[in-house]
């Protein structure tokens, strides 16, 4: 394995759910730094892109994380395309629509979220994580998970959202624990009101939202949270693991007002 940063190439990024939304910001924020890689999403094709053509050096594979089973495949077919994996950003979410109480969550619905919030994010970690340690790079390497505000407060109408996500901090601290070694970094960005295809049927009461509670007074941009994701990816904050960055606008200071 050539371990000259000069000669070994670029660095090499997985993104999960990078057609679109967030996702697809942070594609183009990691091209913006100098990585190729691999974007995983449902659609069948890259055509079923939201976000226009991926950039160059990206690209394009099909893969559900709810289904575990097909991660051994696809995460082989990316290091035989581009040698390794450096940085793995798990950003595929699902949020729950419509919105329901806690006292009427039905087990699939239950399931479903968890299946790719949390136990899809949590093999494919794995997965990559095998291969990453097997490895030598030259470059920085990380393990960065998209998590929410909702895994820190209580919208009792997303609970099985809520706790998918409130699961991946700890995912997040077990992996940067036994990485660390590896010199693999994992850390987790929690994004507040973000504008995306995601929140766009919510956007009014949002605007509200925004408005009452958030102290820097707007909207998150998927280019905001992409640059928190690519300052971790790129070796921003070397000393740091198994953290949390958020990216919400000051959403979490207490107020009385
Ligand atoms: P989005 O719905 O606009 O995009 C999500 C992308 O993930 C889509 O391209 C979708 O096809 C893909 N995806 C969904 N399920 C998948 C699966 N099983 N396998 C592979 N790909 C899959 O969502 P958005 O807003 O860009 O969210 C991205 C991440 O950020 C999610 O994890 C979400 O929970 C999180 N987030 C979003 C916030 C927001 O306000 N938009 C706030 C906090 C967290």
């Amino acid at each position: 394995m050539n371990t000259d940063p000069q000669t070994a190439g670029p660095p090499v990024a997985l993104v999960t759910g990078g057609l679109r939304g967030i996702g697809r910001a942070i594609v183009d924020r990691l091209h913006a730094q100098g990585f190729v890689g691999a974007v995983v999403d449902l659609a069948d094709t890259e055509a079923g892109t939201t976000g226009g053509r991926l950039p160059d050096g990206f690209r394009y594979y099909t893969l559900d994380i709810a289904r575990v089973e097909d991660h051994e495949a696809a995460v082989e077919r990316i290091v035989a395309d581009f040698g390794r994996i450096d940085t793995l950003v798990n950003n595929a979410g699902i949020a729950v629509r419509p919105p329901t109480d806690i006292l009427d969550v039905a087990p699939a619905d239950f399931d479903r979220s968890l299946s790719v919030n949390l136990r899809g994010t949590f093999f494919l970690t794995q997965a990559v994580a095998r291969h990453m340690i097997c490895r030598s790079s030259p470059h920085y390497r990380s393990i960065v998970s998209i998590n929410s505000m909702a895994s820190h407060i209580a919208s009792f109408d997303r609970a099985q959202y809520a706790i998918s996500k409130a699961a991946i901090g700890k995912m997040t601290q077990l992996y940067a624990a036994r990485l660390a070694g590896d010199g693999i970094h994992v850390h987790e960005v929690k994004p507040g009101f973000i504008r995306t295809p995601m929140t766009a049927g919510a956007a009014t009461r949002i605007d509200d939202i925004v408005r009452e509670a958030v102290p820097q007074q707007r909207w998150g941009t998927p280019e905001d949270v992409a640059q928190a994701v690519v300052t971790l990816a790129t070796g921003g904050l070397p000393y740091t693991t198994g953290e949390s960055v958020w990216v919400a606008g000051g959403v979490t200071i207490p107020q009385v007002r």
